[in-house]
């Protein structure tokens, strides 16, 4: 079988220098269940700080997960939230060191690693998150997520679809709605995705040479 059916564009360039936020998609657009997860298993190929991959996603695709997302949007985000065909939304796992052990117990299982090399990684980082406090818990989580929302918006373009990320929506709210443990569980963003409706309005970057230094 092939895994990546549904990769249908393999043109990086056109992938990332013609992604553009889309704010309204075709209503009547469905993405099944089983391609979701397929780019959500693309996405998250991406890089995580220690390997903790501290993301966790929640879909709304039916009516009923659409509405809870439509609660907890900033109104200006209606639109696109309204006529996506999946609003995923972010979020950061602060406690993802607790389940660290499995990823490296499963790369020993498969010869990836020696049982020493394990043990290695778990003396090194497991202290750092099992001792830290609140803020680099949130802080790491939320790198973590950012890159594989990154690279959901990219995938999303390689499947066909067009995305908007947004974090305009009541933070505070998020967790509760979604009904995750909110001690457990941070917002980072979430990403509208659907087939577009109508054209996207080319935003404007600041040249390269004021936000670079050489050293
Ligand atoms: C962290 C983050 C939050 C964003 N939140 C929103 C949002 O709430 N609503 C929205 O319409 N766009 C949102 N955007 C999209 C930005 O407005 C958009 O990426 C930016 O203007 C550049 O345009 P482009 O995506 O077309 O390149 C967000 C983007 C990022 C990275």
């Amino acid at each position: 079988m092939d895994e990546t059916k549904n990769l249908i564009n393999n043109d990086f360039k056109d992938i990332m220098l013609n992604r553009h936020s889309y704010r309204k998609f075709q209503k009547d657009v469905v993405i099944s269940r089983e391609e979701i997860s397929e780019m959500l298993e693309e996405a998250i190929s991406a890089p995580s700080a220690c390997n903790l991959q501290s993301w966790y996603f929640v879909v709304c695709d039916d009516a009923k997960g659409k509405e809870k997302a439509h609660s907890v949007m900033m109104p200006f985000n209606y639109p696109q939230v309204d006529s996506a065909s999946a609003v995923i939304f972010i979020l950061g796992d602060t406690q993802s060191h607790l389940k660290y052990r499995d990823v490296w117990n499963k790369a020993c299982e498969n010869g990836q690693i020696t049982p020493e090399e394990r043990d290695k990684v778990f003396k090194t980082f497991l202290p750092l998150y099992e001792h830290a406090d609140r803020s680099f818990l949130e802080k790491d989580a939320t790198i973590d997520g950012s890159m594989a929302a990154m690279q959901l918006l990219l995938v999303a373009r390689a499947h066909g679809y067009e995305a908007n990320p947004m974090s305009g929506y009541f933070f505070d709210k998020v967790v509760d709605a979604f009904g995750l443990d909110s001690k457990r569980y941070i917002p980072i963003t979430a990403v509208a995705i659907g087939k577009p409706e109508g054209t996207f309005t080319k935003s404007v970057r600041y040249d390269v040479k004021d936000v670079t230094d050489f050293m």
